[in-house]
């Protein structure tokens, strides 16, 4: 049966995953994938062994490197329901990207590998999700592996990440001990290497085997149980509502690698994970099932696919339902535009959108009108969704063009993939030459493969070291107060700033210039 608007829209359920690096999230994210038949084979996800155009590792630097440089998006449906897993780049260095992207999602995955716990990139990401109040669902991974002990991975929970938990199963043994899980939602045993028709074993009123097995006799099982008790008698209490506004997280232990403890996994994550919610914007909150369309865009992306050279704009939808040809209005312009050529994203595929609403990311070709953050509405009243964290960038390099005659590839190069947000671009004030700006190193060298590869243009890159970057207003400018030391540059919009060499100089500025006012971005957003 078909649904109506607003059943669409709660069907949809979007979110990222968020772990360290190696913590298994591409894995988990190809099973998911296959239980949603959007992929075939396993494999497919890091393009390893099936040489087909692989989603999140489309581009070389990231094969070579073996990690995952840019989000993209992945769409599939499981029992009626809606999917779509933003991926984000386990790499520090693109941890900006990882941020927007988690603007975009309605809840997280949070996967943490059994041996090694919370781990550094993994607390990061989880502070910008407890920031924006989302469910955070936790997949405790590998453990068909010896790891750390459950209960002092929960501790762990709770104490480097100040989260309560619910553990919803509990393993049963690890490593070559793993017997299985206590599934305390279920009320029964899901076993681990057993034939299909045995996996599930269910448990009577006091949360015994009902069943003959020998898992009773093992101690294994017995500990397990007694655990189970405890956690029952002194642990949290299930609570929806902690779970909806992110205070509490279910916790699911597992092996993605197996395939063992992820469909159920899904199932309930399906079940209590939120569907869109109503989003912040200057006009107060704008409804998920709201008649207009609106969304905004988070990230920008260009030759996503190089056979095609293109640029696409990824726009979550907020409100309203997209529509092939439709007009909206980029509030930021007060322009109106046709939005003709979209596309929706597939695990092996990207296939054009026919139907998306709330929740659904669209990828828009983009011609160079969009710019991370900006809100588009079919609505008549422009409105603008809330702004988008934005990072200071804090190494700098000086780039030229290696070969004189490639300046046109050169310069379009250069602009095109500054628009994609990772890198910033500065010019100095007279002369004009490129400075970049970047969180990290590999952004630099990202880019500097990109540009070879994709604009066939060879660069020279002179490291200028790490700068703090402040910016001023224009009635302050005044060009003698640029020094080596404290460097006045202009960003791709004319504003200026000064690229000072270190803290140290800061201050001393400041204290030399108490009147000059000095903005610090990251303090105003
Ligand atoms: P990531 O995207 O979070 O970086 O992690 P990824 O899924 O690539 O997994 C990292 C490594 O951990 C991989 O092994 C993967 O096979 C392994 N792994 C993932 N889930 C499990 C699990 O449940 N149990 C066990 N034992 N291992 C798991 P690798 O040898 O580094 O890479 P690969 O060459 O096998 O891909």
């Amino acid at each position: 049966m078909k649904k109506n608007f607003k059943e669409e829209v709660d069907s949809r359920k979007t979110f990222a995953i968020i772990s360290h690096p190696d913590a298994g999230k591409t894995t988990l994210t190809e099973q998911l994938l296959l239980f949603g038949g959007a992929i075939r084979a396993a494999g497919t996800v890091k393009g390893k062994k099936t040489g087909k155009f692989a989603t999140s590792d489309w581009m070389e630097i990231e094969k070579q490197r073996g990690i995952s440089v840019t989000s993209s998006v992945m769409q599939f449906e499981y029992d009626g329901y809606r999917v779509n897993i933003l991926d984000t780049p386990g790499h520090q260095d693109f941890s900006e990207d990882t941020y927007r992207t988690l603007m975009a999602v309605d809840s997280a995955v949070m996967i943490i590998d059994s041996a090694k716990g919370i781990e550094d990139q993994t607390i990061k990401l989880f502070k910008v999700c407890r920031m924006r109040g989302i469910p955070i669902f936790t997949f405790i991974n590998k453990m068909d592996r010896q790891g750390k002990m459950p209960l002092e991975l929960l501790s762990e929970l709770e104490e480097v990440l100040g989260i309560e938990s619910y553990p919803m199963n509990w393993p049963i043994g690890m490593g070559k001990e793993f017997l299985g899980i206590y599934d305390r939602f279920y009320n029964r045993i899901e076993q681990f290497r057993t034939d299909e028709d045995q996996r599930f074993l269910p448990l009577n009123e006091d949360g015994e085997l009902a069943v003959e097995n020998s898992m009773k006799q093992s101690s294994i099982y017995e500990q397990a149980l007694e655990e189970v008790l405890l956690l029952n008698e002194a642990g949290n209490d299930f609570s929806e509502e902690k779970i909806a506004n992110g205070a509490l997280t279910p916790v699911f232990f597992g092996s993605a690698l197996t395939n063992f403890g992820v469909q159920t996994f899904l199932e309930t994550y399906l079940k209590f994970a939120p569907s869109p919610q109503p989003r912040m914007s200057n006009e107060g909150e704008i409804q998920p099932d709201a008649e207009d369309f609106s969304g905004f865009v988070f990230k920008i992306q260009a030759n996503m696919n190089p056979a095609h050279r293109d640029r696409i704009a990824f726009v979550r939808i907020c409100s309203g339902q997209f529509e092939r040809g439709m007009n909206v209005t980029l509030s930021r312009t007060g322009k109106s535009m046709k939005l003709s050529q979209s596309t929706q994203f597939l695990a092996d595929d990207r296939s054009t959108v026919n139907e998306a609403v709330s929740g659904d990311i669209l990828g828009l070709y983009d011609s160079g009108i969009y710019q991370i953050g900006d809100t588009i509405t079919s609505g008549k009243k422009p409105i603008q969704f809330e702004k988008l964290p934005q990072f200071t960038p804090e190494l700098f390099v000086k780039v030229t063009a290696k070969n004189v005659m490639k300046q046109k590839q050169f310069h379009k190069g250069i602009h095109q993939l500054v628009q994609e947000g990772a890198i910033q671009l500065y010019k100095t004030l007279h002369t004009e030459d490129y400075i970049l700006g970047a969180v990290g190193h590999l952004q630099f060298e990202v880019f500097e493969h990109r540009l070879k590869n994709e604009y066939n243009a060879e660069v020279n890159m002179e490291s200028m070291g790490s700068k703090v970057a402040r910016w001023i207003e224009d009635e302050q400018i005044n060009e003698s107060l640029s020094s080596s030391r404290s460097l006045l540059v202009k960003d791709r919009f004319d504003r200026k700033l000064f690229l000072f060499e270190n803290d140290f100089a800061l201050r001393w500025f400041q204290d030399k210039n108490p009147d000059v006012k000095l903005i610090n971005p990251m303090e105003t957003t």
